[in-house]
């Protein structure tokens, strides 16, 4: 049976997790995060909700996306603290995406000279719009697509 200090409201989860209310009722609505309900239908957290809610906040920083970190989620513990193998295992993965990442933004950094004092943003002229041309492959959708899929964030919620 849990003590009154081990069950969190949800203002106190959002007070020490850093994420607002609503923030954290859209991730209990995704079940990333659970909880359960007092007799008057009020929210009540385990605190190791605390850990899962930290784990959110670094995979978002990290870029993964809702259904990455719902796949990350499943690989931790729900009920304690992940361990040092777990982290391990995580920090390899996310080490490589962020190289990754951190290329891509390079290889755009690198189109963006060609801008200066232009401003067209053509899709056929700017690497800035278009990155490595991936206009040019018609099986593409149009618009922020043609960002590199690993600087595409959909998910932003906080
Ligand atoms: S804004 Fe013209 S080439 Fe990028």
């Amino acid at each position: 049976m849990l003590s009154k200090q081990d069950v969190l409201t949800i203002g106190e989860v959002a007070t020490r997790s850093g994420f607002s209310t609503s923030a954290i009722r859209f991730y209990e609505a995704e079940e990333l995060i659970s909880a359960t309900r007092t007799s008057g239908g009020q929210r009540r957290f385990k605190r190791t909700v605390l850990r899962r809610l930290a784990f959110i906040r670094a995979a978002a920083n990290v870029g993964l996306s809702l259904e990455e970190i719902r796949a990350e989620l499943g690989y931790l513990p729900t009920d304690r603290a992940p361990t040092k193998a777990d982290w391990s295992r995580i920090s390899r993965d996310w080490h490589g995406r962020l190289d990754e990442q951190i290329q891509a933004l390079e290889r755009l950094r690198d189109g963006l000279d060609t801008c200066i004092g232009c401003g067209c943003l053509s899709l056929q002229r700017c690497s800035f719009s278009n990155p490595e041309d991936r206009a040019a492959d018609s099986a593409d959708p149009p618009g922020a697509a043609y960002l590199p899929p690993l600087l595409r964030r959909p998910h932003r919620v906080r």
